[in-house]
């Protein structure tokens, strides 16, 4: 039996009404500009399903509501369904709470398959999650192809070997690892996320996180005549960019070939971690937002670039990670913010304190720490607060080799994220998990998603005798 108590996120407002409506049934879409960005209302009566939207994302995201509460067969791949189904009939009206809901995905670490992109941004969609910020470059790795810089993807997207697990050792695995995409990959990428009203939010890491950049072009670092490899350990390497003139021009060129690509208004371009950072540093960075800004875009960079106190030279979105203060005090200064604090929402971090928790990094993020994550933060200031564009989950992937290894990290967190993104009002945890457990589990299970079960891991999702670094 569905209803509309089982959808997840929770919509704003359901009007129950008598009756079931047949399912197939005939569905009308009709445009409505009164409605907020976003916006959808869904009317099921025993004849149909009307929709009015307020753009293309209120259709996609109505859409999605009607998957939900069809069912999950409705999540599977091809319909497999010959008996009858029913819908419940009443009233959908429903709207996001914030408009960025995003999550980060590294590509960087460890290398994954376009396929496995785009299932990933299918998974968003279904969670009615509207940006993935995509990790493109890091020490490990360079993942973008750019025509006029071909050693970048020729020796920047391979390394030799990498470490398993977290610690200080020289062991390795002795099995390389790498992977790209052309430009071409990436329009699909982009392209298949803009049909389900996703924005591909691209990031090139500078000027620290570029070892792999280094690797390629020696003289991007600050010992030209040293040659480095594409690094093999995880942490942070202390190789940055030089911070000169022919860096940012050597940058330039990268990102045109990125605004080539990507349309979105926001492209990343990191800036945190760099070990040593000095106020040349800060002016490469600087030269790098001016430069997007000339271009009618905004930098979305890490809450270290604020750390100089120096203004910066465009309208720049902060990604506040290091904590909500960051946020809090970037906002109070005018800028637009984007919460994902890692104390909060960072996905590759442990699930519980149980021996058997696969490669157990960072800090403990159960499910119902994630669910109860308020993106505003009490601090900030009422007058500040539509700076804050929404939230953010990360999924880093040093841990994460493998699709089925990001389903248990992300899955079912993710969805506790989405519905603090998307709805408005308290959240009952006890309430969310019986919804989870009865209701979105088995549409998890339909799209073939490797969960982590909600009492732990199954036997093969563990990694016994693989180290991991936990925080407290
Ligand atoms: C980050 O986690 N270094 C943004």
């Amino acid at each position: 039996m569905t209803g509309f108590d089982t959808l997840l996120p929770r919509p704003l407002e359901v009007r129950p009404a008598p009756g079931e409506c047949r399912w197939p049934a005939p569905v009308s879409v009709e445009r409505d500009t009164s409605l907020p960005a976003e916006g959808y209302r869904l009317e099921i009566t025993p004849e149909r399903v009307a929709m009015r939207v307020a753009d293309d994302a209120g259709e996609v995201w109505a859409h999605q509501t009607l998957r939900q509460l069809i069912g999950p067969d409705a999540f599977r791949a091809a319909s497999i369904h010959s008996g009858q189904l029913t819908l419940p009939c009443g009233t959908i009206i429903d709207q996001p709470r914030f408009a960025w809901r995003g999550c980060l995905l590294d590509v960087a670490r460890n290398f994954r398959p376009k396929a496995d992109v785009l299932r990933f941004i299918e998974l968003l969609a279904a969670h009615k999650l509207n940006v993935l910020h995509l990790h493109l470059t890091d020490d490990q790795g360079w993942r973008i192809e750019v025509p006029r810089f071909p050693k970048l993807t020729e020796i920047g997207a391979w390394r030799r070997e990498s470490m398993v697990g977290r610690h200080d050792g020289p062991e390795r695995d002795g099995r390389p690892h790498g992977g790209f995409y052309t430009g071409d990959d990436l329009r699909e990428i982009v392209a298949y996320a803009a049909e389900r009203a996703i924005t591909v939010v691209p990031e090139i890491d500078v000027p620290g996180h570029s070892r792999a950049a280094i690797a390629a072009y020696p003289e991007l670092g600050a010992h030209p005549d040293r040659r480095l490899e594409v690094w093999t350990s995880w942490g942070v390497s202390t190789d940055l960019l030089a911070p000169e003139e022919s860096t940012v021009d050597f940058y330039r060129a990268v990102f045109d070939e990125v605004l080539s690509i990507f349309p979105s208004d926001v492209i990343g371009i990191g800036g945190d971690e760099v070990p040593g950072a000095t106020d040349r540093h800060a002016w490469f960075v600087e030269r790098i937002i001016e430069y997007l800004h000339e271009r009618g875009r905004r930098a979305l960079g890490w809450d270290e670039i604020l750390d100089p106190g120096r203004p910066l030279p465009g309208p720049t979105v902060i990604g506040s990670w290091r904590g909500e203060e960051a946020g809090v005090r970037a906002a109070i200064a005018g800028h637009d913010v984007v919460m994902c604090p890692e104390q909060y929402v960072y996905l590759d971090h442990r699930q519980s304190d149980h021996p058997d928790e696969p490669i157990p990094v960072g800090f403990l993020h159960t499910l119902e720490h994630v669910y109860g994550y308020e993106p505003l933060p009490p601090g900030l200031l009422e007058s500040a607060r539509h700076h804050v564009l929404g939230a953010q989950a990360q999924v880093w992937t040093e841990h994460l080799d493998s699709a089925r290894r990001v389903d248990y990290a992300a899955f079912p967190r993710l969805c506790a994220f989405a519905e603090a993104a998307w709805s408005q009002g308290p959240r009952d945890y006890p309430k969310f998990a019986a919804r989870l457990r009865a209701h979105h589990l088995p549409r998890l299970d339909a799209l073939g998603v490797e969960y982590r079960p909600l009492d732990g891991p199954l036997p093969w999702q563990t990694r016994p005798g693989v180290p991991g670094r936990p925080r407290s």
